[in-house]
C-alpha cells in the first residue's frame, strides 16, 4: 500500500531577476534526488499557456496569480511539491492563494526572495530594467509598478549575500523543519 506523501506549495515571490527561478530549479533538483515528486510552475511558461492573453495590469496580474495558485493547490493536494517562482506583486493576491490552501488543508509556504532592486537591475537577466530605463517599456515591477513585499514570509532569502546552493539549502531546511521533506 502506498501512502500519499505530503505535498506543499512553495511560492517564491520577489522582483524580476531576484533569483526566484534559479533557486526553484536548484531546490527542485534536490527534492527530486531525494525521491519527491516536484513540479515547477514558472511565471513565463504559465503566461504562455495557462494565462495566455493576460497582460500586466493590476487585475490581470491578480488573475494570473489566482490561476497559478489554483493549479499549485491541486498538485500539492496530491502529494506534489509545487514550486512557484512567480513575482506575485500584490499582497492581497498572495493572501487569497494562502487562504485557498488553508481552506483545503494544503501546506503553503511563502518565500520572499528579497534581492534589492539595485542588485536585480544589474543582474537584469531579461534586459527589462535596461528597457525600462531606456523608456522602451513601462510597468516594471519594483521600478514603475508596485511590489508589495511580504511582511511576514515563512522564509526570507537574501540572495545577494549567499550562493544559489545556500539559498536552496535554507529552503530545504525549512521544508524539513515543517515535516515536508
Ligand atoms: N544567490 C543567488 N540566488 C539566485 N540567483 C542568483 C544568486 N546569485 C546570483 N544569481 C543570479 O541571478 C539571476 C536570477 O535570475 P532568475 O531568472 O532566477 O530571476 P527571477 O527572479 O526568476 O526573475 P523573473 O521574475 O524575471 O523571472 C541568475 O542569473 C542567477 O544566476
Ligand atoms: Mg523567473
Amino acid at each position: 500500500m502506498s501512502v500519499t506523501e505530503a505535498g506543499a506549495t512553495i511560492w517564491l515571490t520577489g522582483l524580476p531577476s531576484a533569483g526566484k527561478t534559479t533557486i526553484a530549479y536548484e531546490l527542485a533538483g534536490r527534492l527530486r534526488a531525494a525521491g519527491h515528486r516536484v513540479e515547477v510552475l514558472d511565471g513565463d511558461e504559465i503566461r504562455e499557456f495557462l494565462s495566455a492573453g493576460l497582460g500586466f495590469s493590476r487585475e490581470d496580474r491578480h488573475t494570473n496569480v489566482q490561476r497559478i495558485g489554483f493549479v499549485a493547490e491541486l498538485l500539492a493536494a496530491n502529494g506534489v511539491k509545487a514550486l512557484v517562482p512567480v513575482i506575485a506583486p500584490y499582497a492581497d493576491s498572495r493572501d487569497a492563494v494562502r487562504k485557498r490552501h488553508q481552506s483545503e488543508g494544503t501546506a503553503y509556504l511563502e518565500v520572499h526572495v528579497a534581492t534589492p532592486v539595485e542588485v536585480c537591475s544589474v543582474r537584469d537577466v531579461k534586459g527589462l530594467y535596461a528597457k525600462q530605463a531606456a523608456g522602451e517599456i513601462s510597468g516594471l515591477t519594483g521600478v514603475d509598478d508596485p511590489y508589495e513585499a511580504p511582511e511576514s514570509p515563512d522564509l526570507r532569502i537574501e540572495s545577494h549575500t549567499q550562493t544559489v546552493q545556500e539559498s536552496a539549502a535554507a529552503l530545504l531546511a525549512l521544508l524539513t523543519e515543517r515535516g515536508l521533506a
